[in-house]
């Protein structure tokens, strides 16, 4: 299990151990070159392409990326259709080089609702990229922060019901559907907004936020670089004061003085 942010300090390093990111900005981008927002969408899966492609490189162990929310099905019939085959098409066409290099696939999200060739690849390429553990690539798909928690506190009730009247936060953690991630060090939105549109709510809880105006098919090794090296310069105290820090010199010597 992984350390909970509000109960211990996770551990520190320069380079985020999880990156979390909204892909947002794709009809914007689009809508500038006078395109269809669809084109913008297909620019879209590059960038990932990219930053999957970076993140295995600076030695990010998880990235998981907002693809596709709940409250995304209210967008026009056409754009979900779309979308749907864009994801369909992703997959087979990307699943070999992600398991080539080390990389594990998962999604998160409610997936019944997807048709079944879909459900299918992802749960094939979930299988055959399974025992990688260069970079953990997790899609949230149909993936809403609340539903998410939600479906951890009913599941968690199914297996224990013993725990109805009384349970803690470390009961609840192994039933999200991140469990098997350390919490985001750094969520990244892009496409200017500032906002987190019901993504990942409870393990946010203190993830450093960083948002660029920068849409997403524009977003590349540089732009994450700039992200990162804003993480670099930030002091993370969950609740404490600086001199308690682990890194900070006085942390030995407060130590001895307080046992
Ligand atoms: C993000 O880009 C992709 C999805 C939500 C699927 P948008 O499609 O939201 O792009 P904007 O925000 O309209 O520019
Ligand atoms: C958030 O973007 C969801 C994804 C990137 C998948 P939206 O474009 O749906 O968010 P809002 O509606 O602007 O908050
Ligand atoms: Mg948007």
């Amino acid at each position: 299990m992984f350390k909970s942010s509000t109960e211990e300090i996770p551990e520190a390093r320069s380079v985020p151990r999880h990156i979390a990111i909204i892909m947002d900005g794709n009809g914007r981008w689009a809508k500038q070159r006078f395109l269809p927002r669809m084109a913008g969408h297909k620019r879209g899966v590059e960038a990932v392409r990219k930053v999957v492609r970076a993140c295995g490189e600076r030695g990010v162990e998880y990235l998981t990326l907002f693809a596709f929310s709940s409250e995304n099905w209210r967008r026009p019939a056409e754009e979900v259709s779309f979308l749907m085959r864009l994801f369909v098409l992703a997959l087979e066409q990307e699943v070999s080089q992600l398991h080539e290099n080390g990389i594990r696939f998962k999604v998160i999200g409610d997936l019944s609702r997807f048709e079944p060739e879909l459900a299918g690849l992802i749960r094939g390429a979930e299988e055959l990229t399974a025992n990688n553990r260069r970079l953990t690539l997790t899609v949230a798909a149909n993936y809403g922060g609340r539903w998410d928690i939600l479906q951890a506190v009913r599941r968690m009730l199914a297996q224990r019901p013993e725990l109805a009247s009384c349970f803690s936060e470390s009961d609840l953690a192994p039933y999200f559907a991140l469990s098997y991630a350390p919490e985001p060090d750094l969520f990244i939105r892009t496409g200017g907004e500032q906002r987190i549109s019901n993504f990942v709510l409870w393990q946010l809880a203190y993830a450093e936020l960083y948002f660029t105006n920068i849409l997403w098919p524009d977003f590349d090794a540089a732009a994450l670089e700039h992200a990162i090296a804003s993480y670099q310069r930030r002091e993370r105290r969950f609740g404490r004061t600086s001199e308690q820090l682990p890194e900070h010199p006085e942390f030995a010597s407060q130590r001895e003085l307080t046992g």
